[in-house]
């Protein structure tokens, strides 16, 4: 082939695990609504960035330090982020990753998360709780989206490599991982029924 791809962007899609990611779902789900019940901080911090929604990012954003549950979800998802990044050929030889944040997103009818990425940390992801049907799933961004200037608009039938944005349906039971600086964004949810997910940040040292 006189063309070859260079400079790919990965993202990593799994189940978490084999079987009973229902029980665990449901006991993560309990701990999600009882959490937006008693972090009064955090759903104030929710109603300036977060409008319409509640996330524990500004109030409780390491959850694997306070919860057994968080804390078996954080053993949980290390295989996957090793994978990952081994994918990446990152060398961690003599090097740990680490997760440093972890923090619950309850996205009630209407909600939204606007384009962001994820600062200080290299791998970053999202675990699905609770996800009924019709929910939004997450958009990604081509991180080159800004150069291509004078470039024509693609095809309606572009392959999935050339296309400028990307779609993950949020399933409960399925870990998304990203690199940290993968732009990315949650469509509003249109459905009346709200969706659960925990997002997380990996950092290496
Ligand atoms: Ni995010």
């Amino acid at each position: 082939m006189p063309i070859r791809a260079w400079f790919p962007t990965f993202i990593y899609s799994e189940p978490l695990q084999r079987g009973g990611q229902a029980r665990f779902n449901s006991a993560l789900a309990k701990e999600c609504r009882q959490l937006r019940e008693f972090d009064a901080a955090g759903r104030a911090w929710s109603t300036q960035n977060y409008p319409g929604g509640y996330t524990s990012y500004g109030s409780m954003a390491q959850l694997q330090k306070f919860s057994s549950t968080f804390a078996a979800l954080e053993k949980k998802l290390a295989p996957h982020v090793r994978a990952f990044a081994r994918r990446l050929d990152f060398d961690l030889r003599g090097r740990e990753f680490h997760l440093t944040d972890c923090w619950v997103n309850i996205m009630p009818p209407s909600a939204a998360h606007s384009l962001h990425l994820h600062p200080l940390s290299f791998i970053s992801g999202t675990y699905y709780v609770v996800t009924p049907p019709g929910c939004p799933g997450l958009k990604f961004e081509d991180p080159r989206l800004d150069r291509f200037m004078a470039a024509p608009p693609r095809r309606p039938a572009a392959s999935g490599e050339n296309r400028t944005h990307v779609t993950y349906p949020a399933e409960a039971g399925k870990v998304i991982l990203f690199e940290s600086w993968l732009r990315h964004e949650v469509p509003p949810n249109r459905i009346e029924a709200e969706r659960i997910s925990i997002s997380f940040n990996y950092n290496w040292t």
